[in-house]
């Protein structure tokens, strides 16, 4: 197989799960199954109408761009537009867009007949590495992100690389965010190509951006293939998230890219596993640092207040925190990393160590 084009099988037991393809031009191939509707970002739609293959749709229902499409509304009226044009439960819908397009249109294969089938198109590298692989589908409601959805898998993802020429840096640099958290999950080797790979990667270089994609969904694939519907294990891939969370809904959802956030968690949740003494590698840190700044993204906190110009003090993020805790009941309990590889999650937290990495 050439470097430029990878495979990776997400298989769930019982005929489910998700034959996962990365590369360039996927979208152009001939041999593409048929959508009875395609559901698209709207920004997508604009900037790459050209590439959606010509058997996807009618319908093709557009999205508000990013996250304005995980709405209630806009998941009714997309669920209508599929009764309108009278699919029925063989048919197979296309969706292609960022990760809030993947969870919109992916929670409306769900819904529409009580589930119909779907092939994941991710367009952002974020949604690429770790959104669209995994069967997690949601909305947002006004009380907090992803508050309603399902699990309901893809058979097909297609991550067809081409779209990325046209991402925004920061978008691009969101993605290397996510893909950092999931090196540390997954240990040595993808976090080496991260390091040597970094410049390769800002630049987009096709095969640079294939081998961390594939390395990304392989990992992300054993970790949900052992706990699918998140009972224990998959929680290690909210590594940083608590941190991330918090300050992406202190600055007002949809104002930071989300990997921009996760890097920053993942400096705070470095430092908070220091105060606790579960720290095993004392390099990893510093490392982690480094590798952020040569991607240009936050390292920490602080830098993240420095980049963003924003007021992410220690109160607000601490009660947006309880906003995220508080539904688990009981105290409080982080994802951690011990090292390289050796992510856990379900690890206690005293409020003090908390408060020393919020300042
Ligand atoms: N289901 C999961 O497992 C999972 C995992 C991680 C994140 N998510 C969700 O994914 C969402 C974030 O996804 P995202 O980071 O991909 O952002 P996004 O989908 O919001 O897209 C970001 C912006 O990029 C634009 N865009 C998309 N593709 C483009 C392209 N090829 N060229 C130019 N512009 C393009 C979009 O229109 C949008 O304005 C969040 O809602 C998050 O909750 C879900
Ligand atoms: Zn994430």
């Amino acid at each position: 197989m050439s470097p430029e084009r990878q495979v990776v099988e997400l298989e769930l037991g019982h005929g489910r799960g998700s034959r996962i393809e990365i590369g360039r031009g996927l979208l152009g191939e001939l041999d593409l199954p048929d959508a009875a509707a395609l559901i698209v970002d709207g920004q997508v739609l604009a900037l790459h109408s050209e590439r959606l293959p010509p058997s996807w749709g009618p319908p093709r229902i557009g999205l508000p761009a990013g996250e304005d499409a995980k709405r209630w509304g806009v998941l009714g009226s997309t669920l209508e537009a599929l009764a309108e044009a009278g699919l029925d439960r063989g048919d197979r819908i296309a969706v292609v867009g960022g990760g809030a397009a993947c969870d919109l249109g992916g929670l409306a294969a769900a819904l529409y007949l009580r589930g119909v089938s779907w092939i994941a198109c991710p367009t952002t590298l974020l949604a690429m590495i770790d959104a669209s692989v995994g069967g997690k589908t949601a909305v947002d409601l006004g009380q907090g992100k992803n508050l309603a959805g399902a699990f309901w898998q893809p058979g097909q993802v297609l991550a067809d690389i081409d779209f990325l020429a046209t991402l925004p840096p920061e978008e691009l640099r969101s993605g290397l965010g996510e893909a950092t958290k999931t090196a540390m999950i997954a240990g040595g080797p993808l976090f080496q190509l991260l390091e040597s790979g970094a410049q390769a990667l800002l630049a987009g270089d096709p095969a640079a951006t294939t081998a961390l994609i594939a390395e990304c969904v392989r990992t992300k694939s054993e970790v949900v293939a052992s706990d699918e519907f998140e009972s224990g294990g998959r929680a290690v891939l909210n590594l940083g998230h608590t941190f991330a969370h918090a300050a992406e809904r202190v600055a007002g959802f949809g104002r930071l890219p989300h990997g921009v956030c996760v890097a920053a968690g993942l400096g705070a949740a470095l430092e908070l596993a220091g105060h606790l003494w579960i720290l095993e590698d004392a390099d990893l840190p510093g490392r982690t640092a480094r590798l952020a700044r040569e991607l240009g993204l936050p390292a920490g906190l602080r830098e993240l207040r420095e980049m963003s110009g924003l007021d992410l003090n220690a109160e607000a993020l601490r009660a947006a925190m309880g906003q995220d805790k508080k539904r688990r009941g009981g105290g409080l309990r982080f994802v951690l990393p011990r090292g390289l590889g050796r992510v856990e999650h379900g690890i206690e937290v005293d409020e003090r160590s908390l408060a020393q990495v919020l300042a």
